[in-house]
């Protein structure tokens, strides 16, 4: 267990992904993403529900932050009463139920406007989002800070750190930095020589988000099928793995996205240690281990519909989708999976590197 960061990541998001805009907010819409960034406003509770649900917003501590004011706009446009605010916790908390930090930002909302006044409400739940949203980004450059001397003693042992990840835990999926990218990002700044291993992370292909975050930092990066990263893992060719996570149970057992599991028992095999990073908002010690964690099922087309640019010439440039398997054909697209804590080296949060055994001694008053 560690605590105080030894250096402060100053990290600024190159477009934010999430920010107040009168009674609404902005998002960067990153269904468009790697090919158009796009800034959409969403000016009602519903709005704010369908972001989420297809995921124009994702990434775990981010979806916590826009269901936030997703509750300040329901205050805003259908008023302050109990009802309104039970219904917009309800259908915000019904979009997606893994990444606990959902449900972890909506029971702080609930926890401070419920007892207010409903005229003291709307100003209360504007500020609290804000507040998540300020914490998040705090937390990311800790995350970071905590995380950066991993990799420079990699680098200082053997010239440079090859870091594989897993699906997209940078800035696209938070406030600030990021989680599992914050300590590249804070080794890239230091000037240490380091490389990501980018896996596509099939079916949404968040890892085609990573690798475009990075190339836009200047971070050097290689690509991957999901498939490869057995291969690479088992031929010495990565340092250390680091992912996010979307809950971590009290236990240490961690969800992330599918196909964490496959790269942290290709890691085992391989000796290389598996980090991953998360802020409080992820951890959920009321579940005992990972057997309780809700995993997400999506749907069909996910799997069967392929998205990308055109480059045939006549719609060059244009976003277009093609279908790869006939509709109706069976389909099961669970989207996250849980790695148990036993194959896990340490999980890097804002107050230090824990193993899973050490988690609940970090954080004693998230664990009564
Ligand atoms: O389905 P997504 O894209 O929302 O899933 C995201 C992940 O699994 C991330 O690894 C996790 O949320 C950590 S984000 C800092």
């Amino acid at each position: 267990m560690s605590s105080g960061p030894r250096n402060t990541l100053n990290f600024l998001q190159p477009i934010p992904t999430l920010r107040r805009d009168g009674d609404a907010i902005a998002i960067l819409d990153q269904t468009l993403l790697p090919f158009r960034s796009e800034i959409r406003r969403l000016a009602s509770t519903p709005e704010v529900a369908e972001a989420i649900v297809s995921m124009r917003v994702r990434g775990a501590p981010l979806i916590g932050a826009t269901a936030a004011f997703g509750v300040a706009i329901a205050l805003a446009t259908e008023g302050s009463d109990d009802t309104t605010l039970e219904r917009a916790l309800a259908l915000l908390g019904a979009t997606r139920p893994t990444a606990v930090n959902l449900h972890w930002a909506l029971a702080r909302m609930d926890a401070v406007l419920r007892p207010l006044a409903p005229a003291q409400r709307l100003a209360a739940a504007w500020r609290e989002a804000e507040a998540i949203t300020a914490d998040d980004a705090a937390t990311c450059a800790a995350i970071g800070s905590h995380g950066l001397p991993l990799l420079a003693d990699v680098a200082a042992q053997r010239g440079r750190v090859r870091v594989m990840t897993h699906c997209n835990a940078g800035w696209l999926a938070t406030c600030g930095a990021g989680t599992a990218l914050a300590p590249v990002y804070a080794a890239h700044a230091h000037g240490i020589a380091v490389e990501v291993l980018v896996s596509e992370t099939r079916p949404r292909n968040q890892g085609l988000l990573t690798a475009w975050e990075l190339r836009e930092a200047g971070v050097p990066h290689t690509l991957i099928a999901d498939n490869a990263a057995g291969l690479l893992l088992a031929r010495g060719e990565v340092d250390i793995v680091i992912t996010g996570a979307d809950r971590i149970a009290a236990n240490g057992d961690t969800a992330n996205k599918v196909g964490t599991l496959l790269k942290a028992l290709a890691a085992r095999e391989a000796g290389v240690p598996l980090y991953i990073a998360a802020p409080h908002s992820t951890l959920d010690f009321a579940c005992a281990d990972g057997t309780c964690i809700p995993i997400e099922d999506r749907g069909a087309d996910e799997l069967c519909v392929v998205r990308g640019i055109c480059c045939d010439g006549e719609g060059d440039g244009r976003i277009a989708e093609l279908r790869q398997a006939p509709a109706g054909t069976a389909v099961a697209n669970p989207a996250f999976d849980v790695t148990p804590a036993r194959l896990i080296g340490g999980i890097i949060t804002e107050r230090g590197i824990a193993t899973p055994g050490e988690l609940r001694g970090l954080y004693p008053e998230q664990a009564r």
